[in-house]
């Protein structure tokens, strides 16, 4: 077998390669399908080393690496001169020595007929986030057994993801035949014990075949070895298979719009990258959410005009009417659109290792939109080993959950088992900017659609008008005894005075009335700024100037009720008392009980406090007394109108 591969010219390099070299790669095969498959399985499945076989049956190593492979295999103590395909894949010495791949790897490799992507993703249950990652992409999921074990949980839960993922096409590849004599008996059980689960949680079919990747029956040639079989090879079946594109390009045409494409005044296009179905000149298409129609007048791509373009090109379309599109809208057929909602059901895949905070706001990106979103509590969360739904009050890393979300404004979309990019999004955390959380839309919920805003003849202006003012909340942040109430209650004073006309909403006060359900968990705290933030737009629709007095320790929450108001009306105001002075004054004897452990969570001690970074306003209580402070708060706020 060596010798062989040594005499022939090497062809491509087999280390992964990161996303931007995807282009070149796809350059190099343009006129070649692709297909993206991912191989799930742990390593005494077998994993690594059928994907080290499928590349080293398609050449792509080199000479060198060879002799490494060779001189390493030894080391390890592979049997005779068998190479250990294994070690090509776990490139990384770390992953070698645990033993365990730890990220999501992609390869390439291509044959005469097609290009294929792998993803490569650990099997453990601790990296359910990677294995969603590189199954997000996937037209089919190879899913490895070892023929002396049967299915396992983990052959399960790789199952179940895949399915939830939405991956159409599953490979039950029977591995490490050789060990069980390629005895037909065990690769049958095998399959039928399968195929009674896949059937429990709704995949429709899968295509079982009997391989050694470690000997290189029927991957890329039929095996003698199983004469029973009369399947396909592993490889005969990749190059064939129907890819995603090519499914979705019989659906109704969706594009969601990447950007405007306005070289001059002559031109005007929308470019983006087809979604599913077809457009061509002369069709009559709608965008949302605004539901404007025109007719395609060109198709145009770099390389010019096209009569047609299909699922998975990128294209810009230009229209024959003057009509509003931007960046985040989707174009559709005008008689059959997706649909626009604001309330959800969708299953998320918790991918942070902070916990969900249920009711924080996070952005959820879904195509090319992004909006603001807050989740409730889970419904369920699904035990991905036994797929036992359970009660849950959040979602930790790795959890995957049903939910009801509401998003700041609607959003076009289609449910995730009809259009992975119009159904399928992400949650990212407003402060750090992470991914926290995959996710896919299940469905709107009809609420949403006949829940309207009322719209009122006495508009938000009028009733400030009347009031001769203009409405603003001012927000006291700071721990328990910093001197917000103190300060908010002077402003307020001063503020009544020059006859304005104002409401005070104190953290102590509210929590004996609207808020009395809450305790000081982090959970009940982001719950109470929410319903404060709302009580005080809506006090500003009024046209009241609000004073609000809550620790209000998180970000995040802060945040969300300035991004609640009109630009200006939020007046962040940090009453920066250091801990010590807090701790000093202790005014309610409640820092006392704190460190003796007689009050949990509390805040400054053992629960956190994130000063604002920003704020409009800043007061340090040891050099200002609130007399002082609170007459900068009322010219700050008057002089600046
Ligand atoms: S917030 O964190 O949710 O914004 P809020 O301002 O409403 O808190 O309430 C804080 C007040 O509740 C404190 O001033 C204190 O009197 C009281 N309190 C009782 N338990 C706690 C606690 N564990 N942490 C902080 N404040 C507490």
């Amino acid at each position: 077998m060596t010798d062989q591969i040594t005499k022939e010219e090497p062809v491509y390099v087999t280390e992964a390669l990161i996303a931007e070299d995807i282009d070149a790669y796809l350059d190099q095969h343009q006129h070649k399908t692709m297909l993206r498959f991912i191989t799930c399985g742990s390593v005494d499945d077998g994993k690594s080393t059928l994907i080290g076989r499928l590349l080293y049956d398609s050449k792509m190593i080199f000479e060198d690496q060879l002799a490494a492979l060779e001189t390493d295999s030894k080391k390890v103590g592979t049997q005779g001169q068998e190479i250990d395909f294994a070690l090509l894949v776990d490139g990384l010495a770390a992953e070698r020595e645990q033993g365990i791949t730890i990220d999501v790897a992609y390869r390439f490799f291509n044959t005469e007929k097609r290009k294929f992507i792998v993803a490569d993703c650990p099997g453990h249950e601790q990296y359910t986030r990677n294995m969603v990652t590189g199954a997000s992409t996937a037209d089919l999921a190879v899913i490895l057994i070892d023929a002396r074990k049967g299915v396992l949980v983990q052959t399960r839960r790789h199952s179940y993801l895949c399915h939830l993922i939405g991956i159409k096409n599953i490979v039950l590849a029977v591995n490490k035949m050789d060990l069980v004599d390629y005895d037909h008996a065990v690769f049958d059980a095998i399959v039928k014990d399968y195929a009674e689960f896949a059937r429990s949680i709704g995949i429709e079919s899968f295509t079982a075949m009997p391989i050694s990747g470690f000997k290189g029956d029927n991957i890329t040639t039929l095996s003698a070895n199983t004469p029973w079989y009369k399947g396909p090879t592993l490889v005969e079946h990749l190059e064939t298979v129907e890819v995603l594109s090519s499914v979705d390009a019989d659906k109704a045409f969706r594009m969601p719009v990447q950007w405007v494409n306005r070289p001059n005044l002559d031109f005007r296009g929308f470019s983006g990258l087809i979604a599913t179905g077809s457009v061509k000149p002369g069709d009559a298409v709608r965008v949302l959410p605004s539901g404007k129609t025109s007719t395609v007048t060109r198709v145009v791509t770099l390389d010019g005009d096209l009569d047609e373009a299909v699922a998975g090109q990128s294209v810009t379309v230009c229209f024959a009417d003057e009509i509003d599109c931007s960046r985040g809208d989707v174009i559709a057929t005008a008689d059959n659109p997706p649909q626009a909602a604001d309330q959800f059901e969708a299953t998320l895949v918790w991918l942070n290792d902070e916990a969900m905070h249920v009711g924080r706001a996070y952005w959820l990106k879904l195509g090319t939109q992004t909006v603001s979103v807050t989740v409730q509590q889970p419904k369920y969360v699904v035990n991905v080993n036994t797929m036992e739904q359970l009660a849950a009050k959040t979602l930790d890393l790795n959890a995957i959950g049903v939910a009801e979300l509401t998003t700041d404004r609607a959003i076009v979309f289609e449910p995730y088992a009809d259009s992975r990019t119009l159904g399928g999004f992400i949650l990212i955390d407003k402060i750090t900017n992470a991914t926290v959380a995959a996710g896919m839309l299940n469905f709107s919920l009809r609420r949403s659609q006949n829940v309207h805003w009322q719209a009122l003849d006495v508009s938000r202006e009028a009733h400030a008008a009347l009031k001769n003012q203009r409405p603003a909340v001012l927000w006291f942040t700071g721990l328990s005894g910093s001197g917000k109430s103190t300060i908010a209650n002077l402003v307020e004073k001063k503020l009544h005075a020059l006859g304005k006309h104002t409401f005070l909403l104190d953290g102590d006060n509210v929590r004996h009335g609207l808020n009395k359900d809450l305790g000081f968990t982090e959970a009940d705290r982001i719950e109470n700024i929410r319903r404060v933030g709302e009580v005080s737009k809506l006090m500003t629709d009024a046209g009241l100037i609000v004073l609000t007095a809550f620790i209000s320790p998180f970000r995040a929450e802060r945040e969300m009720v300035r991004a609640m108001l009109p630009q200006g009306e939020f007046v962040e105001v940090f009453i920066d008392t250091p801990l010590e002075e807090a701790e000093r004054r202790d005014v309610k004897g409640l820092y006392k009980k704190a460190r003796s452990g007689q009050l949990k969570n509390f805040t400054g001690i053992d629960s956190p406090y994130e000063a604002p970074e920003q704020p409009e306003v800043r007061v340090d209580t040891t050099r200002e007394t609130p007399e002082d402070a609170a007459e900068r708060i009322v010219n700050l706020l008057l002089g600046a109108k």
